[in-house]
């Protein structure tokens, strides 16, 4: 029997298909590398010694879905798959649609014709929004989502809830906070294409030379420094939330939605601050605008994934800044040097 992880060639993906591994299941991964290499694959089999059956498959079609399941035992699916650029789904509102929810929909029906049940998905507290005030619980009512990314987060939830609760699927929908961090060997990582949009990324191309300096967007919110606070989380502890989902699902039927989050919020300055201490290494940052969009804080209520999984977040944001800088530095052009 098989995990499916679509999308395990990706940042997530393929930290979950490591700690999918290491826990003794087999792993099926489809991936169509929009957004994400083969190579990230082999480096997964190096860390772990073991291999991995993948396929260069877009998880829209429904010829390539029955391909998967009928030459696989899948056992369950963590759904990974979709394009996760906030700034880029305002301007193609239609494409974050179609795919995000094309392949989340086509993924449900397959594992319904196959008789497969657990469905693991990637969803976001973006979620959330400007509606709830923080630390946001999993009751709040969500869906006070700023851009097309979020809406498709917040609509596959409710397709999967939908799905689940006809009594054929059951769904857990973990809702991430800020994942940041990459594999302590250095060997995976996040690898965005471009300019990164994203806080850690950017720093760590700081640090390496890579881009001259940080644009802290916004030192008048209110917070205790004035800056973004945001609930990082490390991602070798959320890909670990991953296997507890899949485990949790052998003796749980419907659905339930779980943060994945420390519970403990840092600021912009606080993360470049702890990013300079670990590594030793200076991130030059001027102060500019606030970015449109950007709440003051962020943070989550972690006691469900505690009470339900028995999953905590045991990483410090001394280990993330350790490990995303390790992997910058190992691979300073991410997997295409
Ligand atoms: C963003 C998305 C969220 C998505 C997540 C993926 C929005 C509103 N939210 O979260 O939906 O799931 O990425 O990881 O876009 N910052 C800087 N300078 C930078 C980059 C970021 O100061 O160059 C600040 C931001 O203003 C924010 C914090 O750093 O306060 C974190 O930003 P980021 O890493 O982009 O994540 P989010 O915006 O929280």
């Amino acid at each position: 029997m098989s995990i499916l992880v679509t999308g395990g060639a990706g940042f997530l993906g393929s930290h979950v298909a490591v700690e999918l591994l290491e826990a003794d299941y087999d792993v099926v991964v489809a991936d169509n590398y929009v957004n994400s290499v083969p190579k990230a694959i082999g480096r997964v089999e190096e860390i772990t010694g073991k291999k991995i059956k993948t396929y260069g498959a877009d998880v829209s079609s429904d010829e390539e879905l029955d391909r998967i399941f009928t030459e696989n035992e899948i056992e369950a699916v963590i759904h990974c798959a979709g394009l996760k650029a906030v700034g880029e789904s305002v301007e193609k509102p239609l494409l974050y649609y179609k795919v995000n929810l094309e392949t989340a929909i086509a993924t449900l029906q397959a594992m319904e014709r196959h008789g497969v049940r657990g469905f693991v998905f990637s969803s976001s507290a973006t979620v959330y929004g400007e509606n709830c005030p923080v630390p946001y619980t999993e009751d709040m009512p969500a869906g006070g989502c700023t851009n097309p990314y979020g809406w498709t987060k917040y609509m596959i939830e409710r397709i999967a809830i939908d799905a689940a609760k006809t009594g054929k699927i059951d769904a857990v929908l973990l809702r991430y906070f800020n994942p940041i961090g990459a594999h302590p060997s250095g060997l995976i990582g996040e690898d965005p294409a471009g300019i990164p949009n994203n806080l850690m990324p950017y720093i760590s191309q700081v640090a390496v030379g890579r881009r001259e300096k940080l644009s802290i967007f916004g030192d008048d919110y209110p917070t205790p420094d004035g800056t973004g606070v945001r609930d990082y989380i490390h991602v070798v502890d959320l890909a670990k939330g991953h296997v507890l989902a899949i485990e949790y699902m052998k003796e749980h039927r419907g659905y339930e939605i779980i943060n994945l989050g420390t519970g403990r919020g840092t600021s912009v300055l606080e993360l470049v601050h702890a990013f300079e201490r670990v590594n030793n290494v200076p991130i030059p940052h001027v102060i500019t605008e606030r970015r449109a969009g950007d709440l003051a804080e962020v943070w989550a209520v972690a006691d469900k994934a505690r009470r339900l999984l028995g999953w905590t977040a045991e990483l410090t944001v001394e280990d993330m800044c350790r490990d995303s800088y390790n992997w910058q530095k190992k691979n300073p052009n991410g997997y295409g040097n």
